[in-house]
């Protein structure tokens, strides 16, 4: 079968994950779940106490982990990882890791691998413009800074967690500060993505628009494959 890959970015809050899971589904596609990927190489360095300095070392530890998704699960050298690497200490120290553009290299090959001969649905924030650059279909998720506060104080509240909306909108800006800085691994729109605004959108509602343009855009991504438009393969960063 012909490598196809749709790729998704965007801000965190946007709902890119689910957004992504679904739209996976609706279309008979697999799912790569990039920030994943970053994480458990984040948790593996906390694990081994290597100090986030020490980038050579975190790239070596990225090259050798086994890195397996499927069904929803993440597995690490054989164990299920799932819950281990959504821990805040995680989610705390994961832009150490993402900063460090040796492992960048290793986790956009082992991307590419992941995508050869395979239809996918890849979420992240570097797939359109630097890791999947030749794909066809390319989403850029966004919406207000103010409904993505909104989103993540709903999240937060429902898991019992004690904070206010301002308190989450001042957290949100700062990080987006931060992100908008990174000398590597910044986010970027792809010049070719088609921006979706999800404000004031449910969740279906921003699939169903997904998928509309897939089909009206780039039918050969849902009916057959057409090899114009195959990603190039095994292309290296
Ligand atoms: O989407 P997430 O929260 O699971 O991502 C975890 C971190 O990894 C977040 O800081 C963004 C970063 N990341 C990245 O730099 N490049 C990607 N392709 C995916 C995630």
């Amino acid at each position: 079968m012909n490598t196809l890959v749709i790729t998704i970015d965007g801000p965190a809050g946007a709902g890119k994950s689910t957004i992504a899971r679904e739209l996976a589904k609706r279309l008979g596609f697999d799912f790569l779940d990039t920030g994943a990927m970053y994480r458990c190489v984040t948790l593996a360095v906390l694990r081994q106490g290597v100090a986030f300095e020490d980038t050579e070392r975190i790239a070596r530890i990225a090259e050798s982990l086994q890195l397996e998704m499927q069904h929803g699960r993440v597995t690490m050298n054989g164990e299920d990882v799932s819950q281990a690497i959504r821990q805040p200490e995680v989610t705390q120290h994961v832009t150490r890791v993402a900063d460090n553009m040796a492992v960048r290299s290793v986790l956009s090959s082992l991307q590419r691998r992941y995508a050869r001969g395979r239809r996918i649905v890849t979420e992240g924030r570097d797939q359109g413009t630097e890791v999947f650059v030749d794909s066809p279909c390319k989403f850029f998720l966004t919406a207000s800074r103010e409904e993505r506060a909104r989103r993540r104080w709903r999240e937060l509240q429902q898991r019992g967690v004690a904070t206010t909306y301002e308190e989450v909108l001042q957290q949100q800006d700062a990080r987006d500060a931060r992100d908008a800085s990174r000398a590597v691994g910044g986010l970027r729109i792809a010049a070719d993505a088609m921006v979706v605004d999800t404000d004031g959108l449910t969740t279906d509602e921003v699939i169903d628009q997904m998928v509309q343009r897939v089909r009206l855009e780039f039918p050969q991504l849902v009916s057959a494959a057409d090899p114009r438009h195959a990603v190039d393969e095994g292309q290296e960063v």
